[in-house]
Formats: C-alpha cells, sequence, structure tokens
C-alpha cells in the first residue's frame, strides 16, 4: 500500500525527527501492508509552531475564502473517493462496500456542509449595544481513533478550518494511510502552508505531547473514555478548551406497541454495522417481557444472516477483548443464542455476530462499552422499567425509540439521558450535533454546533 515516510508538516512532506516506525496491518490477512513515521515529542512541536505560525493570516481570511478552500477539499476528496475507500479496506478491514457507502461519502458529505457553513455562518452578531464577535479559539490539536477513522479526521478539521483556526492531526497507530491522504487532498485544496499538519505516531508519545503542549488552544479528542479522562485532566490543568467525545452504551427501546420485526432487524443491522466498532451503536436491545422470546428469536435469525458479511475488528487486541466480554457475559450468567467465545477464523481478527439474551442491567456486558459486533438483550416489565434500564449506565451517546405511533417514542426519548435518539428508525443526519450525556463526552460535532465549538466569542461595545 502507498504511504508517505514523513510526516506533513507547514505545507509538505517533511522526514520525522523520531526514527520509530508504525507497521500497518490488514486485519484481514494479519500481513503488514505499509509503514509510517511514529513521531515523537519534536516532531509534535515543530507541527503546532508551523500551526502558531500559520494562525493569524488564516484566521483572518474571509469566511467567503475558507469557504472556497473547503469546496475544494471537499473535492480533492471526492475525486479520490475509490481511494479512500480500498485504504480504509485494506487498514480498518471493512468489506469494501461500507467503507464506500460510509468511510468515504459520509465525511465527503461533511467537508462539504462546513463549506456551506463557512460561507453562511453569522461571524458577528449584534446584542443590544454590543457588537459580538466569534473568532477563531486558535491552534487546535486533533486526536482521532481508528473506527471510522476518516469521518472522525473530517468531523474536528473541517469546523476548525471553518472558524478560522489551524490544527495538527494525529491519527490513530492502527489508521494512519486515510490520514495521510486527507493531507494530500488539503494540498491539492491549496490550504496556506501550516494550517493543516498531519502527525503519524503513538498514542502515548506523539498523542500526549500534543495534548500536553502549551502552544494548543483546544484538544478534540474522540477515543477510549480512559484516555479521554486524561486528557480533560490536563487541558483542565492548563486552563484549555477540550472536547471529547468517548464511548457509548446506547438502548434500543422497543416499546410494546412498535413494529418489533422491523425494530429487531435494523437493532441488530446498527450493532453489527462495521462490525460493531461504533461508539453510538445501539448494544442493548430493550424488550417487553410479553414479546421478549420472540424478539430474541428474531434477532438470532439476523445475526446469523450477517455470518459472513462483517469485517474483522481492527486489531488482535480489540479481537481478544472483544472475545473476552462475551466470555464474561456468559460467566455472569447471559445466554450466547448467536456467536461465539471462540474466533472464527484462523487468521484475522474476526469475532462472530453474537446475541447475548437474558442480559440483566447490572451485567458487565449491559454497563461496558464493547466495541465488537455484540448484542445485549434486556427485559423490562413497563415503560417506567425501560427508561431506568435506558438511563442506567454512565453514558448517554445515542439511543433509539420504536412506537406505533410516533409521538409516543418522541415522549419516551424526551425522557432520556443521551445526545442522538433516532425514533422509528431515523436516518443519520450529518448536520445534527453529534455528542454525549454524562460521561459520553463534552462538546458537540457536526453542523453548526460542531463549528461553534471552534469559536471564541468577544464583545464590542457602543
Ligand atoms: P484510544 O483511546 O487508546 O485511542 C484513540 C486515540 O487516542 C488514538 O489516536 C491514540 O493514539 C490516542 N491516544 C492513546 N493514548 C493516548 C494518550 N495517552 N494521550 C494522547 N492520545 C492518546 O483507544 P483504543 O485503545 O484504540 O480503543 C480502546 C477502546 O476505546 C475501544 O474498545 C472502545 O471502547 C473505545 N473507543 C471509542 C471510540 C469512539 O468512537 N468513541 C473510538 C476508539 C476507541
Ligand atoms: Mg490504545
Amino acid at each position: 500500500m502507498k504511504a508517505h515516510d514523513g510526516i506533513y508538516l507547514d505545507g509538505a512532506w517533511r522526514p520525522a525527527l523520531s526514527r520509530d516506525l508504525i507497521d500497518v496491518v490488514d486485519p484481514v490477512d494479519e500481513q503488514v501492508i505499509a509503514r509510517v513515521p511514529a513521531a515523537g515529542p519534536d516532531d509534535v512541536d515543530a507541527a503546532v509552531r508551523a500551526a502558531r505560525t500559520a494562525l493569524p493570516g488564516w484566521a483572518a481570511t474571509a469566511p467567503a475564502e475558507r469557504a472556497a478552500r473547503l469546496t475544494a477539499l471537499r473535492d480533492a476528496l471526492a475525486a479520490r473517493q475509490e481511494e479512500i475507500a480500498e485504504t480504509v479496506t485494506a487498514e480498518l478491514g471493512s468489506p469494501i462496500g461500507f467503507s464506500r457507502a460510509v468511510h468515504a461519502a459520509v465525511p465527503i458529505a461533511v467537508a462539504g456542509s462546513y463549506a456551506e457553513l463557512a460561507a453562511s455562518h453569522g461571524f458577528e452578531e449584534t446584542v443590544g449595544n454590543s457588537t459580538v464577535l466569534h473568532e477563531p479559539i486558535g491552534v487546535v490539536a486533533a486526536i482521532t481513533p481508528w473506527n471510522y477513522p476518516l469521518h472522525q479526521i473530517v468531523a474536528k478539521a473541517a469546523p476548525a478550518l471553518a472558524a478560522g483556526c489551524t490544527i495538527v492531526v494525529k491519527p490513530a497507530e492502527d489508521t494512519p494511510l486515510v490520514a495521510q491522504l486527507f493531507a494530500e487532498a488539503a494540498h491539492e485544496a491549496g490550504l496556506p502552508a501550516g494550517v493543516l499538519n498531519l502527525v503519524t505516531g503513538r498514542g502515548p508519545v506523539a498523542g500526549q505531547a500534543l495534548a500536553e503542549h502549551p502552544g494548543v488552544d483546544l484538544v478534540s479528542f474522540t477515543g477510549s473514555t480512559a484516555v479521554g479522562r486524561v486528557i480533560g485532566a490536563t487541558a483542565g490543568a492548563a486552563v484549555k478548551k477540550v472536547a471529547l467525545e468517548l464511548g457509548g452504551k446506547s438502548a434500543n427501546v422497543i416499546l410494546p406497541s412498535a413494529d418489533l420485526a422491523r425494530a429487531v432487524n435494523v437493532g441488530v443491522a446498527n450493532v453489527m454495522s462495521n462490525s460493531g466498532q461504533t461508539c453510538s451503536a445501539w448494544t442493548r436491545m430493550l424488550v417487553h417481557r410479553d414479546r421478549y422470546d420472540e424478539a430474541v428469536e428474531l434477532a438470532r435469525t439476523a445475526a446469523a444472516k450477517y455470518g459472513d458479511r462483517i469485517g474483522p475488528l481492527v486489531n488482535a487486541k480489540q479481537q481478544a477483548r472483544v472475545l473476552g466480554y462475551i466470555e464474561k457475559g456468559v460467566a455472569e450468567g447471559a445466554r450466547l443464542v448467536a456467536g461465539s467465545t471462540e474466533p472464527p477464523r484462523e487468521r484475522g481478527y474476526f469475532v462472530s455476530p453474537t446475541v447475548l439474551a437474558d442480559v440483566t442491567p447490572e451485567m458487565t456486558v449491559a454497563q461496558e462499552e464493547i466495541f465488537g459486533p455484540v448484542l445485549s438483550v434486556l427485559r423490562y416489565d413497563d415503560e417506567e422499567d425501560a427508561l431506568r434500564i435506558a438511563n442506567g449506565t454512565v453514558y448517554g451517546l445515542a439511543g433509539a425509540v420504536w412506537a406505533g405511533d410516533e409521538a409516543e417514542a418522541v415522549a419516551f426519548a424526551r425522557r432520556m439521558d443521551t445526545g442522538q435518539v433516532d425514533i422509528n428508525g431515523g436516518r443519520f443526519n450529518p448536520l445534527a450535533p453529534f455528542g454525549g450525556y454524562k460521561q459520553s463526552g463534552v462538546g458537540r460535532e457536526l453542523g453548526a454546533h460542531g463549528l461553534t465549538e471552534y469559536l471564541q466569542t468577544k464583545s464590542l461595545q457602543f
């Protein structure tokens, strides 16, 4: 696989000062497909300096000029759509159809949405005798995960650029190649040198150096709660703004009046998508006790159909972690109705689509994020019980409610402690704010709400 042997710094690909390298592995056959630099603290420092130097010029550009560069970025990504899909398939292992439809198409749409928002956003408003200026917050550090590797970069970089911020991106170790493609597209789009910089590297080295760097004004992180907690504490101590998009344990609440077959089938598809490596996945299905057995049977059938159609997990560590959770679920009394505690293939980091029934709210598999193709089906007695279970985790990222009547579903959704709820299978909206209640995070991404995260206000009184 094609890879740059440098980091993208101040408008050019340059050799890293660190000699360390990261092996990029195809999770389907476990072969090394490329090597990229594992940058060190000095490389990170050079990237932050480049972003600082570029900041005054970029912050002063007219929003229309930033919109033009973002349109060019969108077009450059669109011209590479197939290459993006093939690259994500190679380094993440997702089936090519999913890579095309989601990993390539969604970030192109999001980049386009910020080209429009940069042009239309009110960067100035009048409040009584004040003019309020919405100014860029400064240098942004973006630390991103591997599960939606291009989407998560674009969801940070596009609003940051639209706001007039400059940025240093540190992508996940497992998926640096699509990040390099993104930097190439940004270069082609004509972003001035230093406005966007890409430093591939390891989390505890390059990631930590970036999060701690005094030249960074805002750290935007997506990943595990454990790392997010540390980044939040470091940023707090430095009085620096932080955005955290962490885990989830979202509830799919099927009310008694719902179309059960549809709710279960869409619910299983939601969990198996991207092999379960989705922070907003509806990993807990809540079904009324009277329809519970029927729902479990539908889920078992649906999961069995996925058999060979889901890709592997990203790496051996995630595979072991997910299999460990399945074992723990069985040990704590859950019933394995689909899937297995063993990997389905000799080679590759595969886990079978798994359904656990008789899961109770206090079980580990009902509380912790598994991040694999594992659905837990829980039973509830009545609506109050369903609400208690739905809200009974430390997380609150997403969720779903199904009911015969839309108003009934909405009434339930209003009482859920979570950032997004899909009503009767509502479609993903790339302009709707995305982010967590409780320990699922701080801040919102996407659309106008995502843009304001990268702005700070200055009030002029007249
Ligand atoms: P991770 O949190 O270690 O990795 C995410 C990013 O943080 C990567 O770019 C990594 O290099 C960086 N990082 C790691 N340690 C760091 C540090 N000390 N300072 C600064 N940056 C650091 O996540 P990991 O280990 O890949 O996955 C573990 C679990 O995290 C998953 O099973 C899942 O539960 C959760 N996760 C959630 C994601 C989400 O979308 N919210 C995405 C990825 C993982
Ligand atoms: Mg890690």
